[in-house]
C-alpha cells in the first residue's frame, strides 16, 4: 500500500530536523474516513496495580485495517484485547473508559462478554488450532453457539475465505488441525474465528511464528476479508502495517505515561509526514 521503505530512506536523507513540541495525543488522532466499527472512548486500564493503558481514545474504522505498532510493552495487545474483553479473563484486571461496538459500550454490566467475543474474533500470534480434524475446528464455534444452519456449507465457505480450501479439501474431514503447517495452522485459526460469524477480527502479530511465503498469504487475505470484515492487527513489522493497514496507531509508553496513543492517522500519513517527533523517530529505527 505504501512504500515504507523508500519513505523512510527519504526520511534519513533528510538531515534538517525541526524538532516538534510535545503535541497533545488528541491533536495527532485523526477519525477514520469510513464509519466507526469500534470506538475506544477514554480507555484506561490496570494490571493490579501497574497501569497498562492511559486515556487511549480512537476509532477503527468499518472494512478498514487498522494497524497498532510501537515498542514492545507499549500496551498494543492489552488495548487489542480490551476491544472483545479478553482482558477480562486476567484477574485483577480493572478498567475505565467505554469500548463503543455498534453503539453499546461493551463494558457495560448488561452485556454478555461471550457474544462479544462471539462478534468480535480473534487470532493469535501462535497458530493454537484444536487437536481436532480441519472440520471440526472450523465447525466448533458454531456448533457451540447453537448454529442451526448447514454445517458442511459453513465449513466449506468459511475455509474458502480463508484461502484454505484448495489445499484441504481432500483430507479436510481426516486431517488435524495439528498436521497442517504453520501457515496453514494460522488460515485456519482465521476460518475457524470466521465460523462464528464475526464482524471484527482482532490479529495479535499473526505473522510472528510465519515464514515470509506464509506471512504475504496471509497479508494477502487480510485485504481480500476487510471487504466484508474490519481488522484491527497488532505488528512489529512496519512493512506489514504499510502493507496492510489502511490506518495506524502508533502506541507508547514513556517515563511519564504508560500504554498512551502518540498519533492515529491515515497509514500513508503516518509514515511518510508523523506529525509527532516521537513517531518520526520509531518509524526511523531510532528507538524500539
Ligand atoms: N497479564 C498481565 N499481568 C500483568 N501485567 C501485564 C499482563 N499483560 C501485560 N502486562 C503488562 O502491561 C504492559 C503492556 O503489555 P502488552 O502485552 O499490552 O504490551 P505489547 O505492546 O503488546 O508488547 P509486545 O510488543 O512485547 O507484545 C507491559 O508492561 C506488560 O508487562
Ligand atoms: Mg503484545
Amino acid at each position: 500500500m505504501v512504500n515504507v521503505q523508500q519513505a523512510l530512506e527519504q526520511k534519513r536523507m533528510t538531515e534538517v530536523r525541526q524538532e516538534t513540541p510535545r503535541q497533545p495525543t488528541q491533536g495527532a488522532v485523526a477519525e477514520p474516513a469510513s464509519p466507526t466499527a469500534v470506538g475506544i472512548d477514554d480507555l484506561s486500564l490496570w494490571y493490579g496495580h501497574k497501569r497498562a493503558l492511559t486515556n487511549v481514545s480512537l476509532s477503527f474504522g468499518e472494512r478498514k485495517v487498522s494497524a497498532l505498532i510501537g515498542p514492545s510493552g507499549c500496551g498494543k495487545s492489552t488495548l487489542l484485547r480490551s476491544i472483545n474483553r479478553m482482558n477480562d479473563l486476567i484477574a485483577g484486571v480493572r478498567i475505565e473508559g467505554r469500548v463503543n461496538y455498534h453503539g453499546i459500550n461493551i463494558y457495560d454490566r448488561s452485556v454478555d462478554p461471550v457474544e462479544v467475543r462471539r462478534r468480535i474474533g480473534m487470532v493469535f500470534q501462535k497458530p493454537n488450532p484444536f487437536p481436532k480434524t480441519i472440520y471440526e475446528n472450523v465447525a466448533f464455534g458454531a456448533k457451540v453457539n447453537g448454529f442451526k444452519g448447514n454445517m458442511d456449507e459453513l465449513v466449506e465457505s468459511c475455509l474458502r475465505r480463508a484461502a484454505l480450501w484448495d489445499e484441504v479439501k481432500d483430507e479436510y474431514k481426516k486431517k488435524s488441525g495439528l498436521a497442517l503447517s504453520g501457515g496453514q495452522q494460522q488460515r485456519l485459526c482465521i476460518a475457524r474465528a470466521l465460523a462464528n460469524q464475526p464482524d471484527v477480527i482482532l490479529m495479535d502479530e499473526p505473522c510472528s511464528a510465519l515464514d515470509p511465503i506464509a506471512t504475504l498469504k496471509i497479508e494477502d487475505l487480510m485485504r481480500e476479508l476487510v471487504k466484508d470484515y474490519t481488522i484491527i492487527i497488532v505488528t512489529h513489522n512496519m512493512q506489514q502495517a504499510a502493507r496492510v493497514s489502511d490506518y495506524t496507531a502508533f502506541m507508547l509508553t514513556d517515563e511519564h505515561i504508560t500504554g498512551q496513543l502518540i498519533e492515529y492517522g491515515p497509514t500513508e500519513e503516518l509514515f511518510t509526514t508523523p506529525k509527532d517527533k516521537r513517531t518520526e523517530d520509531y518509524i526511523s529505527g531510532r528507538f524500539g
